[in-house]
């Protein structure tokens, strides 16, 4: 049998303070019944001044490595990726000051940035490592703390987004054990780079952080073009998968995607033929969260006993480059952190 990467661990980490959109009602002109019908979500997390995504990392990596160690004694791993693209500073990475808290002495340590898709790369490069014999043990973390990017006075992404951190560990093992990494399908698009965006702060458009800026420094989303690319990407990505690793539609139990709005989780359901209970969404307490939006929702449905051992399982992400990308498993019997 070859050589895997196998999951092993999952964990996960959100900021103390959560948000209602009542609250947020109260300082926006919006409302809860437009937030909850055109998104479905309910409340979300935010961080206090002064908390960073490193603090939610190191929170959600030390969760995922509990967990791990309760399913079968695991050494410490070696090699630790962190995909987000709210890092603590824009140099150096984040990775190595989370896997130095984290007490995991000299690994390598490096952040992947492809926004909310930036988990299932993270994933694929822990897994690929492995795979190539570059490491036994993997943690990978999907963290970001998008509300510190967030133009205070901007309905359409303060609406959406929340903060938090997701984690899992992956060991090196045989493809045929549930947990096994089955394949990836990974994708971009430059051509929409502008649809999501930051456009100060980087070597094209330097941030002086003075008013010059015109709120440049904040994030930009262009909701409706990345509604319809989301869709579109996210279920094309899962079908390609599916053909590659042998399986149809009707073999699937659960589909993980990102969490970024109830309806566009209920198309790609549709467009894969699944019932709504196949779709996992826990969007409705936590918001779009970015790089963490995956690794949440897996915690938060392995802790309610909607992902069960044995089940065929896709994550699917899609976010801002444009990017996209898939994974497939079958999930193993763990222990939730
Ligand atoms: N409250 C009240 N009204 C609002 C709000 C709000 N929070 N936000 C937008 N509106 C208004 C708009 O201003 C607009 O008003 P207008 O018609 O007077 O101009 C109206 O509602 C409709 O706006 P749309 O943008 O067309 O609303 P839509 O139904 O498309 O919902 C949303 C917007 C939720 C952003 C949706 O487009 C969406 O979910 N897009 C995809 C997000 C996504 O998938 N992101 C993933 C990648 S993100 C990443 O990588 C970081």
């Amino acid at each position: 049998m070859s050589r895997a990467a196998v999951l092993c661990g999952l964990g996960g980490a959100l900021p103390t303070t959560a948000v209602s959109n009542e609250e947020l009602a109260g300082q926006l002109d919006t409302s809860d019944q437009w937030i909850r019908t055109r998104t479905g979500i309910r409340s979300r997390h935010v961080v206090a001044p002064g908390e960073a995504t490193s603090d939610l990392a190191v929170a959600a990596g030390a969760d995922a490595l509990a967990s791990a160690r309760r399913t079968a004694p695991v050494a410490d791993v070696d090699l630790v990726v962190l995909a987000t693209s709210t890092p603590d500073r824009p140099c150096p990475a984040t990775a190595p000051d989370v896997a130095h808290r984290l007490g995991l002495g000299p690994v390598p340590a490096f952040d992947v940035a492809a926004v909310c898709t930036g988990f299932v790369y993270a994933l694929a490069t822990a897994s690929s490592m492995i795979t190539a014999g570059v490491s036994e043990r993997a943690l990978v973390i999907g963290a970001d703390t998008f509300s510190t990017i967030l133009d205070p006075v901007d309905r359409t992404t303060r609406a959406i987004f929340g903060d938090g951190a997701g984690a899992v560990v992956l060991r090196a093992g045989e493809a045929d054990e549930p947990g096994a990494l089955l394949g990836f399908d990974l994708g971009s698009d430059g051509s929409g780079a502008d649809l999501i965006t930051v456009r100060a702060g980087g070597s094209r458009q330097r941030s002086t952080g003075g008013p010059a800026d015109a709120g440049d420094h904040f994030f930009t989303m262009d909701g409706r073009p990345v509604f319809t690319q989301a869709v579109l990407n996210m279920s094309r990505s899962s079908q390609e998968l599916m053909e590659r690793v042998g399986w149809t539609p009707a073999d699937l139990d659960k589909v993980v995607a990102h969490q970024a709005n109830i309806r566009i989780l209920h198309a790609v359901g549709e467009q894969l033929g699944l019932e709504e209970k196949q779709i996992v969404a826990n969007l409705d307490r936590v918001g779009n969260t970015v790089a963490a939006s995956i690794p949440l929702a897996l915690r938060d449905a392995a802790a309610d006993g909607e992902l069960l051992p044995g089940h065929r399982v896709v994550l699917t992400g899609f976010g801002g480059g444009l990017t996209w990308g898939s994974a497939a498993l079958v999930w193993p019997d763990l222990a939730a952190g």
